[in-house]
């Protein structure tokens, strides 16, 4: 049984993966800091599929800890999913940012070095394109940092090509998230943000459970079919099962491969307002307001590459998503307890 270590295994996207580990029985233990997430999420995950995984309180700047848990357990792959993520903050404190994510990652790639493990699977974002001219967009399209959250996963991803290219023995997968969103149909786990939510799924379900009053749509004048902005959003347990399938492979095509991870379909706000209305029979108020910062008008994915050579794809279209993550936010109107 190949021994997996899931870093930020207690998060959004972690919890889901960790999951799909154990129903794919993988052996796993995961880290995490605890910064943005509870233990919580482990514990549902256990309900749901009786297996169990192993966890460890680790913070990545702590490389004395990594070192000990390296040293003490045999990993056969890391999921490298720890990090801060939320752009805004990190316009606001840079460095806290270059130092969690890509100083994080330095040591957990010496430390995975030093124990002979370079087999890894990173959280990378679609936010490498910066504000992309054209969408559909493949692997090759161009790369751009436009803050410095995508900085450091820009910066990541380089020094993992790096790690390989100095020692061919790594093996990295970089695999560039689109707009992740939905839970798993149980309800039991899903995304549980901090305060008021930055992201538009769940803003939408806490204004559909009367936490916030209505939806403000960023920007009604952009070049697309409706004026709103387009984004290609992707169920949280398809992107989970990418990640199985990015690992098992590492095995049959080493050295460094880059994949989009998306369902390749573009919706605009005002098409996942509909599809969430439909699927959950309600009326969710918005009022459309100006441009947010930063916001790219089109970003969607072309994910042939990942298709074709991980042999995956998407399950579940923006109805289930939009089902799943109402159906999570009514079972916990205040997130994990
Ligand atoms: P999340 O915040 O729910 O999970 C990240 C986890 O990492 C958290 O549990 C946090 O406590 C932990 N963490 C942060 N810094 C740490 C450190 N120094 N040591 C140990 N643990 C630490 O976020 P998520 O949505 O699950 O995202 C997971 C990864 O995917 C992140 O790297 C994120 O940048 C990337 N990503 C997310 C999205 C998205 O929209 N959710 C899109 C693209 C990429
Ligand atoms: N939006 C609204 N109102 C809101 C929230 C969002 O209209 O209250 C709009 C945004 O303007 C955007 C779309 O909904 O057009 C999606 O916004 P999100 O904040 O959900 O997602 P983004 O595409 O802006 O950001 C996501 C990740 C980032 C990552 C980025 C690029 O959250 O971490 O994709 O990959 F950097």
């Amino acid at each position: 049984m190949k021994h997996i270590l899931v870093t930020g295994g207690t998060g959004f996207i972690g919890s889901h993966t960790v999951l799909e580990l154990l129903n794919q029985n993988y052996r796993v233990t995961a880290i995490d800091n605890l910064s943005n997430s509870k233990l919580e999420p482990l514990k549902r995950v256990e309900k749901i599929s009786g297996k169990r995984a192993q966890f460890r309180k680790i913070d990545l700047l702590d490389i004395k800890a990594l070192d000990d848990l390296f040293a003490s357990t045999n990993f056969d792959s890391v999921i490298h999913f720890a990090g801060l993520k939320a752009v805004g903050e990190s316009v606001e404190h840079p460095l806290r940012y270059y130092k969690n994510n890509i100083s994080g990652t330095v040591n957990l790639c010496e430390v995975m070095s030093k124990a002979g493990v370079k087999n890894i699977v990173f959280s990378s974002s679609a936010t490498v394109y910066g504000d992309p001219e054209i969408s559909p967009i493949i692997e090759e399209s161009p790369l751009q940092a436009v803050n410095p959250y995508g900085r450091t996963k820009l910066t990541i991803e380089y020094i993992l090509q790096e790690l390989y290219h100095a020692d061919d023995a790594w093996n990295v997968s970089l695999l560039r998230y689109f707009n992740p969103v939905g839970a798993h149909e149980s309800g039991e786990i899903g995304e549980d943000p901090n305060g008021i939510p930055n992201n538009l799924m769940p803003y939408i379900t806490q204004v559909a459970i009367g936490k916030l009053q209505e939806l403000s749509i960023f920007g009604g004048d952009y070049p697309t079919h409706d004026g709103t902005a387009i984004r290609d959003y992707i169920h949280v347990c398809d992107l989970a099962d990418g990640h199985i399938k990015a690992l098992e492979n590492l095995d049959n095509n080493p050295g460094v491969a880059i994949y989009n991870l998306g369902t390749g379909k573009g919706s605009s706000v005002l098409d996942v307002v509909k599809a969430f209305e439909k699927a959950n029979k309600l009326k969710i108020p918005y009022n459309i307001t100006t441009r947010r910062e930063g916001d790219a008008a089109i970003c969607y994915a072309n994910v042939t590459k990942a298709n074709n050579n991980l042999n995956w794809k998407t399950n579940r279209n923006l109805e289930n998503m939009c089902r799943d993550a109402w159906n999570w936010q009514q079972k916990n109107p205040d997130g994990y307890p």
